[in-house]
C-alpha cells in the first residue's frame, strides 16, 4: 500500500493567510494540518508517502522533509496549476505503480486516524473504498447516493443534494483508478473530478465499497472549520508545562506550555496550547486558544482562537475571539490622538470592530 497526499490547491477561502503560506501547514493545536495526514500514515504502516504539491512546493518540502521523522519516505510530485484532484492521481502514476493506494487531501482531518479503514479496505477486496459522513450542507462537498448498501451515484458540490452523505477528503483506490482518470473529461470548473473518476468506476461495473463514518471529520478550507479542528484536538491533549509559569500565574484545566514559554502574572484556562518561546504577560488566555512559536501577549485577553508565530499582541484593552492571526502580526493599542482605528492589513483580510 502507497498513499498520495494532496497539498497544492490556492486556499482561496483561507486568505490572506494563504497569500503567504499553505493552508495544509496551518498549524491546529499547534500541529500543521498535514503532519496529522502524516502520523495517519506512518501508523496505518504505509511507507512510501508521494505528496503532491504546487505553488506552496518549498514550504512544504521545508516542514515534512524527507519523512524520516515520521519513518516514512516522502517523494514530492509537482502539479503545474490545481487541475483537480483526478488530474493528481494522473500524474501521480509513475509513483503510485499498480500498488493499491490511500489518497488523502492534506486539509482534511480525522479523527484517530485511519488503520481500521484500510484493513477493511485490504479485506474487502474492492477496486475503492470511499468514506462518506452525513453533513448539514452537502452543496459543499462532493455527494454520494446509495440504495441497498451500494453506491449509485456521485456529483461534486450539487445545487441540490441527493443525500447528506458527503465525501470524506479520504480515498483508496487499486489501479483501475488510472483507467477512469484517464477516460474522464473537465468539469465545468475545468477540473478533472475524483468524483467523476469514481462514478465511472460505478458505471463500468467495478466495486466501488461505501463507509459511512460516525468518527470527527473536518475539511478545514475555511476559518470557522479551523477553529472546530483547534477545539477538537484540544481537548484531545495531556498537560504539560515544560517552560516557566510564575507563582502570580493560573493554569486552569488542560494546558500545555511548551518549551521556552513564559507565563508571568496571567491565567490560562485550557484547554489551551503555549507554543515555545511565547511570552505571556498580564494576560488571560481562554478555552480552545492555540499560540504558535515566539508571540508575545501582553494586557490582553485571547479566547477560541489560533495565532500563529511571532506575533505581538499588546495592550488591545477588549479580548479577542473565534481568530484567525497570521504570522507576525502586530495587534496594538496606540495612545495617539485622534483616536482612530490605524490598521496595515494584507489583502483580503477581514476585521470586526466592536
Ligand atoms: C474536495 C472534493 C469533494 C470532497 C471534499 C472533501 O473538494 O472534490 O468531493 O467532498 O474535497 O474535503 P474541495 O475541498 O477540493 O473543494
Amino acid at each position: 500500500m502507497k498513499a498520495l497526499i494532496l497539498s497544492g490547491g490556492k486556499g482561496t477561502r483561507l486568505r490572506p493567510i494563504t497569500h503567504t503560506s499553505a493552508k495544509q501547514l496551518v498549524p491546529i493545536a499547534n500541529k500543521p494540518i498535514l503532519f496529522y495526514a502524516l502520523e495517519a500514515m506512518a501508523a496505518a504502516k504505509i511507507r512510501e508517502v508521494g505528496i503532491v504539491v504546487g505553488d506552496t512546493k518549498r514550504e512544504i518540502q521545508g516542514a515534512v522533509g524527507d519523512g524520516a521523522q515520521w519513518g516514512i519516505e516522502v517523494s514530492y510530485i509537482e502539479q503545474e496549476a490545481p487541475l483537480g484532484l483526478a488530474h493528481a492521481v494522473k500524474i501521480a502514476e509513475p509513483f503510485l505503480g499498480n500498488h493499491p493506494f490511500v489518497m488523502y487531501l492534506g486539509d482534511n482531518l480525522i479523527k484517530d486516524g485511519i488503520c481500521s479503514l484500510v484493513e477493511e479496505f485490504e479485506r474487502s477486496g474492492a477496486n475503492s473504498q470511499i468514506l462518506l459522513a452525513r453533513v448539514r450542507d452537502p452543496q459543499r462537498f462532493g455527494v454520494a447516493e446509495l440504495r441497498d448498501g451500494q453506491v449509485i451515484s456521485l456529483e461534486e458540490k450539487p445545487a441540490h443534494p441527493k443525500s447528506d452523505l458527503a465525501l470524506v477528503g479520504v480515498y483508496m483506490f487499486d489501479q483501475t483508478i488510472f483507467e477512469a482518470v484517464h477516460a474522464i473529461q473537465p468539469s465545468a470548473r475545468g477540473e478533472l473530478e475524483i468524483t467523476d473518476a469514481i462514478q465511472y468506476l460505478i458505471d463500468k461495473g467495478y466495486q466501488v465499497h461505501p463507509h459511512i463514518i460516525s468518527r470527527w471529520w473536518k475539511d478545514t478550507g475555511k476559518l470557522e472549520d479551523m477553529l472546530e479542528a483547534n477545539r477538537i484536538m484540544l481537548e484531545a491533549i495531556t498537560p504539560r508545562v515544560e517552560g516557566e509559569v510564575d507563582e502570580a500565574s493560573h493554569l486552569i484545566g488542560k494546558v500545555i506550555v511548551e518549551q521556552g514559554a513564559s507565563v508571568t502574572a496571567s491565567t490560562i484556562r485550557g484547554p489551551a496550547i503555549i507554543g515555545r518561546r511565547c511570552r505571556i504577560i498580564n494576560s488571560y488566555i481562554g478555552p480552545f486558544t492555540s499560540i504558535y512559536h515566539d508571540t508575545l501577549v501582553q494586557n490582553s485577553e485571547i479566547e477560541h482562537s489560533i495565532i500563529l508565530d511571532q506575533c505581538r499582541i499588546t495592550d488591545i484593552g477588549g479580548r479577542l475571539e473565534d481568530s484567525l492571526i497570521g504570522k507576525n502580526v502586530e495587534v496594538f493599542r496606540s495612545d495617539g490622538k485622534p483616536k482612530a482605528y490605524r490598521l496595515m492589513l494584507g489583502d483580503s483580510s477581514q476585521v470586526g470592530l466592536v
